[in-house]
This record gives C-alpha cells, structure tokens and sequence, in this order.
C-alpha cells in the first residue's frame, strides 16, 4: 500500500483502496464469504436493511454477520430519525463496523416513503437523521449518495457538507443522479466536487469494471478510494486485482474457466447452506450465470443454468462444462491451437 495513503474512516483503519458497497440479492452472507476467499482486506457492505422493518423484528436475518468477515458494514434505509438511530444500535449489537446510510437507492418503491435517494432533496431530514444515528452509535456512520436527485438539482457537494459536519466519517458517490437511474456513464468530474469539499475519505462509485478503470477514477476524482459493485458480481476476485495494482502496479490475471468454475461451486455451496436448497438454487442461477459469462457458448450456458432446479442439477451442469474446459486444456496442448466448439452439445 505504498502509492496511495491509508483510508481511516472514523476509527476504522483499513488496508483496501476499494469498498464493495450494499447491492440488494447479491451482497449477502455467501457472496461476502467468496469475497472474503481473495481479498481478506476489502471493505464491504450487507445488502441495505429497512430500518422499519427492524422494529417489527423482521429482516434481522439480512444483518447476520460472520466472525471472519470484518471490516463489514451494515446499510440501513429509511427517514425516520429515532427508527433509523434504533435500527443503527442493532445494526451495532450485531458487530457492524460501520454503519452507512443510504441516500441513493432510485427504486420508486423506496424513494416515494422518502426513503433512499429522496433524501437527497429533504437535506434537512438527512441531516436529523445523521445527528440521530451518529448520537446513538459508537462505530464510524457513512453516508452513500448520488449526485442529486436530477439534472436541476445536484447538490451532492452540499450535502455532503454538511454532512460531514454531523459527524459522517467517509461518503460513497456514484456518479449519477437519481433520474439517470443506471443510464448514460457515470460523472467521475462531478464526483470530484464532493471531493474537493469534505475532507474525509470519499468513495468514487460508478462503472469500474477494471483495475485501469479504478486508477482513472481515483486520478479524475481524487478520491481516496473506490466502489465498485456490479463488476464484482461473478469476478470476487476483481478487489484483490484493483488493490494489488493501484498499491504495486501489478496486474494479476483473472482465474482460468476452471479456476471460474470451481468458485462457482463453492458459492453455490453457500448459498444453498445458508438459504437451503429451494431458496439457494434460485439465487444461485445471477450468480452462476455471472460467473460463465464470456465463456464459449454463454449464451446456451445461460439457458441450462435458468433451468436448473436442485444442486445435483447445478452440481451435473458444472461438472459437465469443467470437464469441457479441462479436456480442452489437454487438447490445446497437444495441438496449439484453438479449437471452436459448443459447450453444450459437446457433451
Ligand atoms: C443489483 C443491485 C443492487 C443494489 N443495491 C443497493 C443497495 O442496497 N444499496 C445501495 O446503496 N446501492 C445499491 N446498489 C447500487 C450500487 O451499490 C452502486 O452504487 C451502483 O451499482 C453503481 O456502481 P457500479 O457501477 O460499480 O455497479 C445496487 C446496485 C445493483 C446493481
């Protein structure tokens, strides 16, 4: 970690340039464990939690941590202050490191109860919450934003702030505004702004799928770390690579289709112990389709993987496309040259 400097957030030191931020179905117990199999150091978060639904004692499962995953945090949304401060001591009983806000959830669904993004246009509602939250817990709070909730109203460098004020001790800022949902690219120079307004740490957030991109956000932006999320779906390794390159210039390559395969399995695995068969299967077809994605034939990949039903179903299919791969290792060998297949009908 010698070319860039160490991120403190609050009291919490931590040896990553790169924060796996909250991501709804995927950052859960499982996908946090596979991160954890290559990156011991990467910061990251629960999928985010509804404070509300915390006070009815439902959801609780969601915030379930494991002893070997810190540093972790748990996100919380909604736009009550006392709810979210209760739902923010949970959060801290149950061994949250930090506790991030959400000010950038998009989804109608969450935004019309003025909850996620919304905040973003009730600065003054954002700050009581804050002050609550920051009043009743002793770990380090965060706060992820967009950039506005529109193009008239992008007030990111504003609120944060102010919000640095209330005791917020490190901002993720995905590049986009709440109308631009995931469209058009991500706006690192207006994540510079928040940047160059707070002075502690901030999280560049938006379209890095590589470690060449990471490095170009932190050089745009200035920031002192980055978000990456969608990338990491069916590529765990990608923190490991962005940390190693951005600390020592080295590029580490992806692991072969094999390689690919096999942490397939081990998360399938997971989820299946952790969800049960029925729940874990299901989950587990994004993940395995995000794993087999630009391997030859994807695409019918693709289509089996959707019809996959029990483990011994996931476990048949890839078997089948390791043995592929592996019979192709030995005939590549012996002939040096690529053949063109299908992965399919080829068993
Ligand atoms: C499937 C999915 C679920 C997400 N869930 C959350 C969430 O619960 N909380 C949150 O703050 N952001 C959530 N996000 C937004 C991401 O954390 C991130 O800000 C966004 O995807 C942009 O980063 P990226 O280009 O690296 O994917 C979600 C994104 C995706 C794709």
């Amino acid at each position: 970690m010698d070319r860039m400097k160490k991120i403190k957030i609050g009291k919490l030191e931590i040896n990553s340039y790169v924060y796996i931020p909250p991501m709804a179905g995927v950052t859960d117990l499982a996908f946090r464990k596979i991160i954890r199999v290559f990156d011991k150091d990467t910061l990251i978060a629960t999928e985010m939690v509804s404070s509300k639904s915390l006070m009815y004692n439902s959801n609780q499962n969601i915030m379930k941590l494991s002893p070997d995953e810190h540093p972790v945090g748990i996100q919380l949304f909604g736009h009550e202050p006392e709810v979210m401060a209760k739902a923010a001591t949970m959060a801290e009983e149950t061994g949250a490191d930090f506790i991030d806000i959400n000010m950038g959830c998009p989804a109608p669904k969450i935004t019309k109860g003025k909850d996620g993004a919304a905040l973003m246009r009730e600065p003054e509602l954002a700050c009581e919450i804050v002050k609550a939250i920051v009043n009743s817990v002793n770990v380090p709070v965060t706060v992820k934003m967009r950039l506005g909730w529109d193009e008239c109203q992008r007030n990111a460098p504003e609120l944060a702030m102010k919000l640095e004020q209330l005791g917020v001790c490190a901002f993720t800022v995905h590049g986009r505004t709440r109308e631009q949902g995931y469209s058009g690219n991500a706006d690192w120079n207006a994540i510079k702004q928040v940047r160059e307004r707070v002075s502690v740490p901030v999280f560049g957030n938006g379209d890095v799928r590589s470690p060449q991109d990471a490095l170009k956000l932190i050089e745009i932006t200035g920031c002192d770390g980055i978000a990456i999320a969608r990338a990491t779906m069916g590529s765990p390794w990608l923190s490991m690579q962005i940390n190693q390159f951005l600390s020592s210039g080295n590029i580490i390559p992806d692991p072969s289709n094999i390689e690919k395969l096999d942490i397939a399995k081990l998360h399938l695995y997971e989820l299946v112990k952790i969800k049960g068969e029925v729940i874990g299967i299901r989950e587990a077809r994004r993940h395995l389709i995000n794993y087999t994605k630009g391997m030859p034939d994807s695409a019918s990949v693709r289509a089996e993987i959707g019809k996959i039903n029990s483990i011994q179903e996931a476990e048949e299919l890839l078997s089948r496309l390791k043995f592929f791969f592996e019979d192709n290792v030995i005939k590549l060998s012996n002939t040096q040259e690529n053949n063109e297949f299908s992965l399919i009908s080829a068993t």
